[in-house]
């Protein structure tokens, strides 16, 4: 048997029920394999059935607000991806009457959909023979192959879409991605590959060589940066303030505290010392500060944040603070915000 049919036969008898699987819609497909970008499936399927039942099709999610859309990606992280699914539903409502379009290179134009989205809508929904390649299926090509050049160089990445191309049986192209992608979430397991009851055992050549796990070869990790960050959760009558983040950073479009970051770790004496803090604060009257969460390591994909929580209570808002959105504690949770906010505020009992 080819490999191709070796895979998909494994596929049938083992494949996961999941509710994007045996659906053609491709706004379906794409909304899960977005979501499954950002998440492991279990995680992903609940965020799946609540995005799909608020925004069930193109015209739903164009015509949400942006926020709206944030809410229900609240959790997952990575936010810009929620905002061009935003952005490329009201392109798709504006340049393609509404359709998802069926070709690879019109969705390649949309925001957010690179070359592994569009080979899943495509394929998954209309068979068309475009290899789907993520992390699982580099990890069972490069064993399958014993592929030694690095997949995270651009030459691994290449190597490796050719041949993904080339094991496609093109009748059978949206089944053989599905297959080779589950085979890789289930049985080809970066740590642990199950190779003695392994179905493609005979051909493969990283068994063969003996060290089937030290496919695929990494040139290097990506480097990760440190930041410093002090939320100052100010409280006032049942009040607080909050902003929306609006740089191209991380979180763009979700709301936090007023923050102060530094260069460097920094104490309260040295906070309290910044031109932000002083400005922040001026004519607030007497203020009770508490640390109510210090030092929280949070890791997102390529930074480190370091956060403390301060919670301080003022007698009268500043003049400073009407640059703020000001809310009241009970609707703080009709924000979209970040996951580190959220650990936060569940601690603090404000949530
Ligand atoms: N991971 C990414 N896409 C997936 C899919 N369609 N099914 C299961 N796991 C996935």
């Amino acid at each position: 048997m080819e490999m191709s049919d070796i895979l998909i036969h494994w596929y049938r008898e083992h494949k996961r029920e999941l509710p994007w699987r045996e659906v053609k819609d491709p706004y379906l497909i794409w909304i899960s394999e977005v979501i499954l970008q950002q998440t492991k499936v279990a995680q992903g399927r609940e965020y799946f059935l609540r995005f799909t039942e608020r925004f069930p099709n193109v015209p739903s999610l164009a015509e949400a607000e942006e926020d709206d859309v944030l809410k229900y990606w609240q959790g997952l992280g990575y936010y810009s991806r929620a905002r061009h699914l935003h952005a490329a539903a009201r392109s798709i409502m504006e340049h393609f009457g509404g359709h998802i379009p069926s070709d690879y290179h019109a969705l390649r134009s949309l925001p957010g959909i690179g070359e592994y989205t569009a080979a899943a809508i495509v394929s998954f929904a209309w068979n068309k023979p475009y290899p789907v390649v993520d992390g699982n299926v580099f990890r069972v090509l490069a064993r399958l192959f014993a592929i030694n050049t690095p997949i995270d160089a651009g030459r691994g990445k290449k190597e490796i879409t050719a041949l993904a191309t080339s094991l496609m049986n093109p009748q059978k192209a949206g089944l053989h991605n599905q297959a080779i992608m589950e085979f890789g979430a289930l049985h080809c397991l970066p740590a642990n590959p199950d190779c003695l009851h392994c179905a493609l055992q005979t051909k493969c050549m990283g068994y063969a060589s003996g060290s089937p796990q030290a496919y695929p070869v990494k040139q290097h990790k990506a480097r990760t940066r440190s930041r410093y960050f002090h939320y100052l959760h100010v409280v006032c009558e049942g009040k607080t303030w909050l902003h929306r983040r609006e740089k191209k950073d991380i979180w763009t479009g979700l709301y936090e505290f007023p923050l102060i970051e530094t260069p460097e770790p920094a104490d309260f004496v040295e906070l309290q010392a910044t031109e932000t803090f002083r400005h922040l604060f001026s004519g607030a009257g007497q203020t009770a500060v508490s640390i109510v969460l210090p030092d929280v390591k949070h890791i997102l994909s390529h930074q480190i944040l370091y956060a403390t929580f301060y919670r301080i209570e003022i007698e009268t808002p500043t003049e400073a603070m009407q640059s703020y959105l000001q809310v009241s504690g009970e609707t703080l949770n009709d924000y979209a915000i970040p996951r580190l906010i959220q650990i936060y505020l569940e601690k603090d009992g404000s949530a």
